[in-house]
C-alpha cells in the first residue's frame, strides 16, 4: 500500500529549521521558526515553569487519565485569561488541545460538523499552517487582504471590502494579536469597523490568538478577542500557551466555543469532547497542569507575568534597535514600521531572490515571504543583519 504515498509538499517554516541546522558557518543568524529565544540565543525554561514543575512532581498522587476535555480546572484558568469577565462563563464550551494548532485543527473540525458548506476566510498571508489543515480537511477557504506591501501595514480598505463579501455563516480567522507573519495588526478602531462589518454579515469568527502577552502586554493583547467574543452571540478562540509560557514541546492550547443558552452550550461542549475522543482521545496534560497551577498561584501567577513582560520588552527593544540601524544605513524612515509592528515578527518586505541571497551570502535564514523573527537577534547580531539586508537591496 505504502508505494501509493505521494511526496508531501514540506512545510516552508519546518524545512528552514533543518537547513539551519546543516549551515556549518558559525555567524549565521537563525530568524525562521518562532521560538522565544534570549540574548545568548537559548530558549529558556521559564522560572515560573520550572517551579510548577517541581511542585506538580512532588504533589501528583497519579496519572490516571484526565477528561476528553482535559482538567476542568484548566479551562477555567485559561477562559479567565483569554477572555477576561469579557462573557459570562457559562456561555463557554472549551477543551484542552495539543498546542494551539490541536485547537485550530479541532476549530476546523467542528465548522466542518456544523456547517459542512461554510467557508473559512483567511487573511492574505496567514499562518501557513492555517492554509495546509485547511485544504488538506477539503475545506472552502478564501482569502482576504490584509497586508500592504508598500507601507507593510495593515491594507484596512482591502480588508473591509473583502469581508464584506463574507456570506451568512461562513467562519472568518482573525489572529488575535500580533500578526503571523506580518507582524502588522489592526487598530482598536480598526477593529470595531471589522466587529460591526462580519456581525452585519453574519459571520462567525474564530480567533487565533498564540502570542498573548507578546504585543503590549497580557491585558491589551486579549482586548480584540474579548471584543469579539462579546460582540457575537457564536464564536471560537483558539488559544496556545507554547510561547507566553514558553512550553512548546509540551503541547498546551485550548479552543473555546461560544453560544448562547444553557442546552446549546451543553451539546458544543460535548460535541467538541467527542472530537478530542475521536483524535487522540484525552488531550495532554502536563503543559495544562503547568499553565494551571502558575495561573492559580498568586505568587507564581506574578513571577510569570514579570518574565513575559520582561520577553516582551527584549522584544520591543530589539525593534528600535534594528529599525534605528536601518535608519542609519540607509539615511530613510523605510524600515520605521519595525518598531510599530508587534509580537515575534516582522515581515520586511524583501523579495524571495532577496531572502534567498540573505541565506547564501550573508547565513541570515528567514522565512521565504521575509518574515523574520524579531526574537532570534541579539544586539550583536543586529548590525550585521542591518547589513545584510542593505547589500541585498531590500
Ligand atoms: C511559527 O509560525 O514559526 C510557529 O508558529 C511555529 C510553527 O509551528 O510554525
Amino acid at each position: 500500500m505504502f508505494e501509493h504515498l505521494k511526496d508531501q509538499p514540506a512545510d516552508k517554516i519546518l524545512s528552514l529549521m533543518a537547513a539551519f541546522r546543516a549551515d556549518p558557518r558559525e555567524d549565521k543568524i537563525d530568524l525562521g521558526v518562532g521560538v522565544y529565544k534570549d540574548a545568548t540565543g537559548q530558549t529558556p525554561v521559564m522560572r515560573a515553569v520550572k517551579a510548577a514543575e517541581r511542585r506538580i512532581w512532588e504533589e501528583q498522587q497519579t496519572k490516571s487519565y484526565t477528561g476528553l476535555a482535559g482538567d476542568p480546572a484548566f479551562a477555567d484558568a485559561m477562559t479567565g485569561l483569554v477572555l477576561g469577565d469579557a462573557v459570562p462563563r457559562d456561555r463557554v464550551a472549551a477543551v484542552a488541545t495539543p498546542g494551539g494548532t490541536g485547537a485550530i485543527r479541532q476549530a476546523f473540525e467542528l465548522i466542518r460538523m456544523a456547517a459542512p458548506g461554510a467557508t473559512v476566510w483567511v487573511s492574505d498571508p496567514t499562518w501557513p499552517n492555517h492554509l495546509s489543515i485547511l485544504r488538506y480537511l477539503d475545506m472552502p477557504v478564501a482569502e482576504y487582504r490584509y497586508f500592504d506591501a508598500a507601507t507593510r501595514d495593515v491594507d484596512l480598505a482591502g480588508l473591509l471590502a473583502d469581508l464584506a463579501q463574507v456570506a451568512p455563516g461562513d467562519v472568518v480567522l482573525l489572529h488575535g494579536c500580533c500578526h503571523n507573519p506580518t507582524g502588522a495588526n489592526l487598530a482598536p478602531a480598526a477593529w470595531d469597523e471589522v466587529i460591526a462589518l462580519l456581525r452585519a454579515r453574519g459571520a462567525v469568527p474564530l480567533v487565533d490568538i498564540a502570542y498573548q502577552g507578546f504585543g503590549d502586554g497580557l491585558q491589551a493583547d486579549a482586548g480584540p478577542t474579548r471584543a469579539v467574543a462579546a460582540a457575537f452571540g457564536e464564536c471560537m478562540i483558539a488559544a496556545s500557551c507554547s510561547k507566553n509560557f514558553g512550553i512548546y514541546r509540551e503541547r498546551t492550547g485550548i479552543l473555546m466555543a461560544l453560544t448562547e443558552g444553557a442546552a446549546r452550550q451543553e451539546r458544543l461542549q460535548a460535541t467538541l469532547a467527542f472530537l478530542n475522543r475521536q483524535n487522540y482521545s484525552f488531550p495532554p496534560d502536563h503543559g495544562a497542569r503547568i499553565v494551571t497551577t502558575i495561573l492559580t498561584d498568586p505568587a507564581l501567577r506574578k513571577d510569570w507575568e514579570s518574565e513575559l513582560d520582561a520577553m516582551r520588552r527584549n522584544m520591543q527593544g530589539l525593534r528600535q534597535v534594528l529599525a534605528g540601524e536601518l535608519q542609519r544605513l540607509t539615511n530613510s524612515d523605510r524600515f520605521g514600521f519595525l518598531a510599530r509592528h508587534r509580537g515575534m515578527f516582522s515581515r520586511i518586505g524583501a523579495s524571495p531572490e532577496q531572502v534567498e541571497a540573505m541565506r547564501r551570502d550573508h547565513g541570515v535564514y528567514m522565512v521565504g515571504d521575509s518574515r523574520m523573527n524579531i526574537a532570534g537577534l541579539n544586539e550583536a547580531t543586529i548590525p550585521a543583519l542591518a547589513k545584510a539586508i542593505v547589500a541585498v537591496g531590500a
